[in-house]
């Protein structure tokens, strides 16, 4: 019997562990993951390149026409490409991270991303994670998972991860970028970062990265049983 190949969103806010998670979960499953946040991050980081106002839908809208997004598996981060040239540690500068929920909010933008989103998952075997893959890159998706976690936590992990990048951010700080970036992310008028009503909510606060994999596996595997 064919196996269902299922379309799997898994949103929420910044730094709640979805990229961590999804990644495992699509290795389990051989399953390609998608990183939505990295193709914002990726024209974000191109329009800084070439001095455009980043309020400038217009630019930045040609520009995107003309940039190529594309992934490469790795462990442990996805290698990501804009129009060939590798810019995996660049798109994760705090100059990108910054700004990206600017451009994110800008509606041509996400048209855009949001059609080349659908056209990698309209076969299934896809795990998608983001803002908005559940209430609208994948409004049929077969699973959705919302992921949460408290302020303190989130930035405490991305303090421990730029720890190890050699970035130095105070925990204070990180903590208002973050809310800087909910905010932004939850109040934008062009599909804001909101749980699907048919969303599975788990709250990472206090569980491991395999307890939160493991879960979300085994919801995958009931679905696939279905
Ligand atoms: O997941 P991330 O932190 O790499 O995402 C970067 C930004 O992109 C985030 O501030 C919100 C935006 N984003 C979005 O608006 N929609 C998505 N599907 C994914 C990310």
């Amino acid at each position: 019997m064919h196996k269902k190949e299922l379309q799997v969103a898994i949103d929420g806010p910044a730094s709640a562990g979805k990229s961590t998670v999804a990644k495992i979960v699509a290795k389990n499953f051989n399953y390609i993951y998608v990183d939505t946040g990295a193709m914002y991050r990726s024209i974000t980081y191109k329009a800084i390149q070439n001095n455009i106002n980043l309020n400038d839908e217009n630019k930045i809208v040609e520009l995107l026409h003309k940039t190529k997004i594309t992934f490469t598996p790795g462990n442990p981060v996805q290698h990501v490409f804009i129009d060939g040239e590798e810019v995996t540690d660049k798109i994760r500068s705090e100059k990108v991270t910054n700004n990206v929920s600017t451009v994110a909010a800008l509606p041509l933008i996400r048209r855009e991303l949001v059609k080349r989103q659908q056209e990698i998952a309209k076969d299934g075997g896809v795990i998608m994670d983001g803002r908005d893959i559940g209430t609208t890159v994948l409004p049929n998706a077969d699973l959705k998972i919302f992921l949460i976690a408290s302020v303190k936590e989130r930035a405490e992990r991305r303090y421990i991860e730029n720890q190890k990048k050699g970035i130095n951010v105070t925990l204070e700080e990180l903590k208002k970028e973050i809310e800087v970036r909910d905010y932004k992310d939850s109040h934008r008028k062009v599909s804001p970062l909101k749980k699907a009503k048919d969303a599975i909510e788990i709250d990472t606060t206090s569980l491991s990265i395999e307890q939160v994999s493991d879960k979300i596996s085994s919801l995958i595997k009931k679905r696939i049983q279905k």
